[in-house]
């Protein structure tokens, strides 16, 4: 590999798989070696409008020609707009919004807010979780990056998943009772209680899509009420249509006292964030000072990129299209399981799915370059034997269908099946 000037993310350095991208169009994108790829992932889940969506640029153009950059207490159009939008997205009772740059930094302000507001420091959050790179964030992560650096802040409980597929209480979903639901109850009795706020994402996303049954948001909303605990929705991925909503917690009856969100809701055209609060927690901070602040605080590219990219979601029905999909995706994804010569997992919602294989790590590091041949660009899970597709909402049945079979086809070949 060229040795770069730059760190890449997630990786030794030296084992590094840059790509040289040039643009892209829709569900596609293009590299400088003229390769034309699907992209099943949104490149890291954050392109749901799709690539060179020509709207959003020129809305970036025409705010960097009007004003370009602002001061944190600055007012001016786009900032207003962007809240009151997402405050009506989020639906009744919510108040305010904070921006942020990204998924981390809405995380860290969530949960900054959540201890000033209830006084307490406790935490909880999954194990299979990610919840952003940054320390604080990263302490709430429960997969393998938390680990090399440990120790985080102080007071974070992690508690076991919401798996169905390999139940961590050794269930099938006949015998379930919701123990990973109720055990979040459990656990923070055990631990004494006085917990600031549990943050979960709706679906967590990059550790393998653990879809949960519909009354478990409900019993995290009870379990958190009953300790007096905040409940935060990490929206990072799901958020923005990528479940077939606008938020994914919209599949279930409840209502989280912070939601955190970032990658949809600029489709990754700027990098913005927002911790978008309800009422109940908002109000604290009318006569208490927010100890919370950034350079960068709704900076207006980021505030017309994110404005533009909400209201192409609504003109162009790309929910709705994500909802529509989503059944097809699941089908196509049971159709490859059957042929798939070793037992396998699906689980998905929306455009949001995985392919879980048993296979050995062997068959799995195959597995990549036979996909990398297809030019289909998909997330690989590593370690996990999980393949997990979300491509931008806008994709069309035909390519939807088409990559996954290519995807299918790849499966066979490295794990074995009928062709
Ligand atoms: C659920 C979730 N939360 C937070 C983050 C962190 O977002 P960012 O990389 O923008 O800091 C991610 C990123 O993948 C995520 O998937």
């Amino acid at each position: 590999m060229t040795d770069y000037p730059f760190f890449f993310t997630w990786t030794a350095q030296h084992q590094a798989k840059p790509f040289e991208l040039v643009g892209g169009e829709g569900a596609h994108f293009t590299t400088a070696d003229g390769g034309r790829w699907l992209d099943l992932g949104a490149l890291s889940y954050q392109v749901n409008a799709g690539h060179g969506h020509r709207r959003i640029i020129d809305a970036i153009k025409r705010q960097a020609d009007s004003l370009c950059l602002a001061s944190p207490t600055a007012v001016f159009p786009a900032k207003v707009e962007l809240a009151e939008k997402l405050l009506a997205l989020a639906g009744p009772g919510y108040s305010k919004v904070f921006f942020t740059l990204g998924g981390a930094e809405a995380n860290e302000n969530a949960i900054k807010m959540a201890r000033l507001v209830t006084g307490r420091h406790k935490l909880m959050s999954r194990y299979r979780s990610y919840h952003g790179a940054s320390m604080g964030a990263l302490t709430l992560t429960g997969d393998w990056r938390r680990p090399p650096l440990e120790p985080g802040i102080p007071g974070v409980v992690h508690v076991a998943d919401c798996y169905c597929d390999r139940c961590p209480f050794g269930h099938t979903l006949a015998s379930c009772k919701r123990e990973c639901a109720t055990n979040v109850d459990a656990t923070m009795r055990l631990e004494g209680g006085g917990f600031a706020a549990a943050i979960f994402e709706p679906v967590p996303g990059a550790n393998g899509v653990l879809v949960p049954p519909d009354d478990y948001w409900p019993l995290l909303r009870r379990a958190c009420d009953a300790d007096g605990a905040l409940l935060i929705a990490d929206e990072v991925l799901c958020g923005f249509g990528r479940l077939g909503k606008t938020f994914g917690h919209h599949h279930w009856d409840v209502t989280p006292d912070i939601i955190t969100c970032a990658k949809g809701l600029a489709s990754g055209y700027q990098p913005i964030g927002a911790v978008i609060v309800h009422e109940r927690v908002a109000k604290h901070f009318d006569e208490r000072v927010l100890a919370c602040g950034l350079t960068y605080y709704a900076h207006p590219t980021g505030c017309a990129a994110a404005l533009e990219t909400l209201k192409v979601y609504e003109d162009e029905g790309m929910y709705a299209n994500a909802a529509r999909l989503g059944p097809v995706l699941l089908a196509e994804l049971r159709a490859v399981a059957a042929r798939l010569g070793v037992k396998s997992f699906v689980r998905g919602l929306g455009l949001l799915a995985a392919l879980e294989v048993e296979c050995t790590a062997a068959q799995w590091a195959a597995f990549g370059p036979a996909l990398a041949a297809r030019k289909l660009s998909l997330h690989l899970e590593g370690k996990k034997t999980t393949a997990i597709i979300a491509p931008p909402l806008c994709i069309a049945e035909a390519d939807l269908v088409a990559g996954v079979r290519a995807f299918g086809d790849a499966a066979v070949a490295a794990f074995g099946g009928a062709s």
